[in-house]
């Protein structure tokens, strides 16, 4: 990769494709929730691989100023964590504003664990944070007993929380949403009685494979793949967990798997990630597109995990039903551009929330691909995508400021004739920092 002006990314042609073994940093999601759960765990917590990345360390920071004490033990990748675990009546009230700076999840989360905490917060984000709605948990958190204020009548951050009793109830969700799903669970743990949550269908559930990890009981009852109930007993004393490994983000090896689908020659692995079936919904849709995948299942302490083959394929176009949406939500713009060198026409629905994350993804990847000269069919909850095996020139693309739409791009440059240019490459950092240089050693000279 060159450096073209300042804060631009090249990401040239690989014409000898991407050929290796490689680890992806850890899992986002785990992350934030290992050190969110470790703070209100009733001891120490020892996090292994750890991702150390913009979002993430705004938990770190978050956490640090609720009184908790977080040791940072492998100083050249920070992946060895201990948090040290106050229990939930151990937090204490921050003296300042907390900044989640980019992250959703944090901003989503973190008031679950404040609803029951006698004292106040304020949360504030970036500008990508403060236009995302907030209304979907603190509505619900304010039902259940927390004070809440927040900008346009509590829709946006910046908002406010004041802890207190809660009551126990049932809740619907609108649309299937973990983080929301995740909010009202760690809210529910310190509630008065049993709390139902209401979900259209499953979406990720690392919440409550950690919680229950640490002794709670939270169930799941209905259809695996459409609408469920979540079921949580409030805990009877504070969790108590052992140590958490993070398994690699499939998010993150995404990248690397499509590239290898369809930069031709290549053939990457990608060792120890997350298989948890919640997560994997993209390998099943580019399997039905004919992607040559193996998986293989190691076991892992707590979220499955294993080792992702994938090699360079021509796919067929393929349609991804509403109800899979959930369960490849971020990885979709990738899968966008594996749908942009498929023969035929492929097409997601039901996938509006993707308006709503850190940009509007359904119109920055439908603009993305049209500059690479697709075909695109916008809608209000989808995309049309007519692909075209015929691979695109050099060209430029604009991020807009979100991490993976800046990794879509730089996939589309090792695929290209000629190379393409991403506008803001800074923001790979939210997720993904070493994703340049992992780029650099797969590419086979
Ligand atoms: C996440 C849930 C998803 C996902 C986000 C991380 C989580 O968001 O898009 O990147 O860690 O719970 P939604 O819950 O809004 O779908």
């Amino acid at each position: 990769m060159n450096c073209v002006q300042e804060g631009q990314g090249y990401f040239g042609p690989a014409p000898n494709g991407l050929v290796g073994t490689v680890r992806v940093p850890g899992d986002k999601s785990i992350s934030h929730r290992s050190v969110l759960l470790g703070a209100v765990n009733s001891g120490p917590v020892t996090v292994d691989g750890f991702l150390r990345s913009a979002d993430t360390l705004a938990t770190i920071r978050a956490i640090r100023a609720l009184g908790v004490d977080i040791e940072e033990l492998d100083s050249c990748d920070g992946s060895k964590l201990i948090v040290y675990g106050r229990g939930w009546d151990g937090l204490e009230e921050p003296v300042d504003v907390i900044d989640v700076a980019n992250a959703g999840t944090l901003i989503r989360l973190l008031p679950g664990i404040l609803a029951s905490c006698p004292f106040f917060a304020v949360l504030n984000g970036d500008a990508s944070i403060r236009r995302r709605p907030m209304a979907r948990i603190l509505q619900p958190l304010a039902q259940m007993g927390a004070t809440v204020s927040g900008r346009q009548g509590g829709r946006l951050p910046p908002f406010t929380i004041q802890g207190g009793r809660l009551r126990a109830g049932r809740h619907q969700i609108e649309v299937a949403s973990a983080q929301v799903k995740s909010c009202l669970i760690l809210a529910a743990l310190r509630a008065d009685g049993q709390t139902l949550i209401d979900e259209p269908g499953p979406s990720r559930d690392h919440t409550e494979t950690m919680v229950c990890y640490g002794g709670a009981q939270v169930r799941r009852e209905g259809d695996p793949l459409g609408p469920g109930t979540t079921i949580v007993t409030p805990l009877s004393r504070d969790l108590d967990m052992g140590p958490v490994t993070v398994p690699g983000d499939i998010s993150s090896a995404a990248f690397l798997l499509v590239a290898a689908l369809i930069v031709p020659g290549s053939r990457v692995t990608v060792e120890g990630v997350g298989l948890n079936p919640t997560r994997t919904g993209l390998l099943d849709v580019l399997q039905e597109m004919g992607a040559d995948l193996t998986v293989m299942a190691v076991s892992g302490e707590v979220e499955p995990m294993g080792a992702v083959t994938a090699a360079y394929t021509p796919l067929h176009g393929c349609d991804i039903a509403a109800e899979k949406v959930p369960l490849l939500i971020d990885e979709l713009p990738i899968w966008a551009l594996a749908a942009a060198c498929a023969e035929g026409t492929s097409r997601v629905r039901g996938a509006a929330e993707l308006r709503l994350k850190e940009s509007d993804r359904l119109a920055a990847t439908a603009q993305l691909l049209r500059t690479l000269g697709i075909e695109v069919h916008e809608h209000q909850d989808g995309l049309d995508i007519i692909g075209n095996p015929q691979r695109w020139k050099g060209t430029s693309v604009a991020s807009h400021g979100d991490h993976r739409l800046a990794m879509v791009g730089a996939v589309a440059g090792l695929a290209s004739r000629t190379g393409v240019t991403v506008d803001d490459i800074e923001c790979i950092g939210i997720s993904y920092p070493d994703f340049a240089a992992t780029i650099e050693q797969l590419i086979h000279r």
